[in-house]
């Protein structure tokens, strides 16, 4: 059963709450492009940070790189990119739209029912001129995987890390396809952000390498919160494989189209080096001192989308109930992607309580990303928070000047419980890591 959720309603919280907006909305909105808000580009990157913290920064096995977008264009022969990243399109002559022969079904437009070409194949690849003079040899292509800017390194890093193999190389980055069909909000799109980790291990262990990496893809959607219900694993059959992959796993998720892919966990051997090797006439081989030999490491790849992450961290996330016959629309974000950590909110508007209110979120947003709200009603700003994802609201009341306590209200439990605003921050820093916190003492605080 798709998700109980349908993608309208994630595109209208995305606008109505800052988190993403079409593009060029002003100009009518360019097809497959979104613009991440204010609320959509905190969620984004707590998504890569995320990413980047499990693979590079709790390893000693993964560094990172940053490689340019243009690249020169052999690296795009040598990968096989310019003739085999190809998909076959077709055209209806009667309404002239353009449809991926393989993702239809039938052989009329599904538009108009009119009849469709044969179908040719059309390379995905954005095409530009790098120079003033627009001519052959100044031809250069956007990149469509961040991958490529990892092989070419290879040597560059091995030479330079002093790490040994089993090492993975990790970048975060833009890439381009010009798809035939885009959709499904930023499922899709001819502009997405890879997260690719190329991770070269020695010929024969990489069947074992792809296992334990696949299982670690999965645990991590998992551990920020994906219901293990909506995910599941799906080997790629050999007619499907990409050309330069030996065996591949998608990790779907139940969007509300149906399962789709999150990320692909590839077995690319040595295809890639070996390829490189060849159109460059570098050796790319790599010296093993341990076992007193030289090889062509074989890769495995874990590929996964920025965007297409977020929209399954959105959808899994949202949630409306039922609040004392009120209906409350909720985002409950893991606690490391909410865009909001802590959003301090005075009771109203009021000269009294101001002071107190800033003093509390001067202290806290050199800790935590922090939003301060005093406009409209305390329901009308929780509701927002709540949908925006945001796990604890603080709220400082009139009683607050007197006794220098403030309550913290949590999204998913809607438990208030009330602190002095001295120990604010250590409970809110214990919350936010997920540590258990007993309120108790500071009852016993209150009451004396
Ligand atoms: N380097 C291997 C590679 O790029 P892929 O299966 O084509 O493999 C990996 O892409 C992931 O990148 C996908 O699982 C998806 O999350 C994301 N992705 C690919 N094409 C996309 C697109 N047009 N729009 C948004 N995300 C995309």
């Amino acid at each position: 059963m798709p998700a109980k959720v349908d993608m309208d309603k994630i595109v209208s919280l995305c606008k109505r709450r800052g988190l993403i907006f079409p593009s060029s909305e002003i100009y009518g909105g360019l097809a497959s492009c979104w613009d991440y808000g204010p609320m959509g580009v905190e969620l984004k990157r707590n998504v890569r940070d995320a990413w980047w913290k499990s693979i590079v920064h709790e390893r000693d096995d993964v560094v990172g790189l940053d490689t340019s977008i243009m690249m020169h264009p052999g690296v795009w022969a040598a990968s096989g990119h310019i003739d085999s990243f190809t998909d076959p399109l077709v055209e209806c002559k009667s309404c002239h739209l353009r449809w991926r022969a393989d993702a239809i079904e039938g052989k009329r437009c599904p538009k108009c029912d009119g009849e469709l070409t044969e179908p040719r194949m059309f390379n995905l690849m954005f095409k530009t001129s790098m120079g003033p003079v627009e001519e052959e040899a100044s031809t250069i292509y956007l990149r469509p995987e961040t991958a490529q800017g990892i092989f070419v390194n290879f040597d560059n890093v091995i030479t330079t890390s002093r790490k040994k193999l089993p090492l993975g190389i990790a970048q975060i980055g833009k890439s381009f396809r010009n798809e035939i069909t885009t959709g499904n909000f930023i499922f899709r799109t001819r502009e997405f952000e890879h997260m690719e980790l190329e991770y070269f291990v020695k010929p024969g262990t990489d069947e074992e390498w792809l296992d334990y990496w696949v299982k670690e893809r999965f645990d991590w959607y998992v551990k920020l919160g994906i219901r293990k219900e909506n995910l599941r694993l799906r080997q790629h059959g050999k007619d499907e494989l990409a050309h330069y992959a030996r065996d591949c796993y998608d990790i779907d998720y139940l969007f509300p189209m149906g399962w789709s892919e999150l990320e692909g966990i590839a077995n690319r051997g040595d295809f890639d080096l070996i390829q490189h090797a060849k159109h460059s006439g570098k050796d790319l081989g790599y010296y093993d001192a341990e076992a007193g030999e030289k090889y062509v490491p074989y890769v495995i790849e874990p590929s996964a989308g920025v965007d297409r992450s977020v929209l399954a961290f959105l959808i899994d996330a949202y949630d409306e109930e039922e609040i004392e016959g009120e209906k409350r629309t909720v985002l409950h974000l893991h606690r490391s992607l909410a865009p909001i950590k802590v959003a301090v909110l005075p009771l109203s508007r009021n000269e009294k309580l101001t002071p107190l209110a800033k003093e509390v979120f001067n202290k806290l947003c050199p800790s935590f990303v922090t939003d301060y709200d005093d406009s409209q009603s305390i329901g009308r700003r929780y509701r927002r928070q709540d949908e925006i994802g945001t796990p604890f609201c603080v709220t400082i009341d009139f009683e607050s000047l007197e006794d220098k306590q403030v309550t913290i209200r949590e999204r998913d439990s809607l438990a208030q419980i009330r602190v002095p605003i001295e120990e604010l921050g250590k409970i809110l820093g214990a919350k936010l890591k997920g540590e258990a916190f007993d309120a108790s003492a500071l009852w016993a605080t209150r009451q004396k």
